[in-house]
């Protein structure tokens, strides 16, 4: 009883970290700091807000994800890498954060909602078994990738310090789909791929604006 509602204050305490604007702390710090700041017409800036608020609500999913998985992982291995991957994830998300404030905008209204639908999937795929949870994440960061690539080439021209926070996350990205993978991931046939994308195109459709 002790260890559940020990699970649950991290659980909560995670979340709100998550969720509280400044709340999260990053390791390293942000690839976009030695860069200089770009004049960006409206325009250009509602774009890179725009790219950089789904970028932002990606790792809000990622952190509710990975939670998710932990809290139902069997393995001991499998719970730390996940674990381990999540701390990652916070500097992702703290980095995008500080872009959002820095061009004037702000994060996402949605993301407790992503919050919660990404905790679900994550725990319901632990539950199943360790095997498709790692296949989760790294089909996850599959599609995370590929966006990072998409939102690379459309972001304006001079606003290089959105983009190097973008170069730096497609390194750790596609470092985590290998990890899941070699930890024994399942590779999710193409149809599932597809269905994935489908679902994450609700996700960018509606944090670009709002
Ligand atoms: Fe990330
Ligand atoms: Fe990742």
């Amino acid at each position: 009883m002790i260890s559940f509602i020990d699970k649950a204050v991290l659980q909560f305490d995670r979340a709100l970290q998550t969720l509280v604007p400044h709340a999260a702390k990053a390791n390293r710090s942000s690839p976009a700091d030695k860069l200089k700041e770009a004049e960006l017409d409206q325009s250009d800036r509602k774009h890179s807000s725009g790219l950089m608020r789904i970028n932002h609500t990606g790792e809000v999913c990622a952190q509710a994800l990975y939670a998710g998985q932990a809290t139902t992982a069997k393995l001991a291995k499998v719970r730390q890498e996940m674990e381990h991957a999540a701390d990652e994830e916070i500097d992702h998300l703290v980095w995008c954060e500080q872009r959002l404030y820095d061009l004037g905008s702000k994060p996402s209204i949605l993301n407790p909602l992503f919050y919660g639908a990404s905790f679900m999937i994550g725990a319901g795929a632990g539950l199943i078994s360790d095997r498709l949870s790692l296949g989760f994440v790294a089909a996850t960061e599959d599609q995370v990738c590929i966006h990072l690539e998409k939102h690379m080439a459309t972001l304006p021209m001079q606003d290089e310090k959105s983009k190097a926070v973008l170069t730096q996350m497609h390194i750790d990205e596609a470092k985590h789909k290998a990890m899941a993978l070699e930890a024994g991931g399942y590779e999710f046939p193409q149809p599932i791929m597809a269905i994935m994308t489908q679902v994450s195109k609700v996700m960018t459709s509606t944090t670009y604006r709002i």
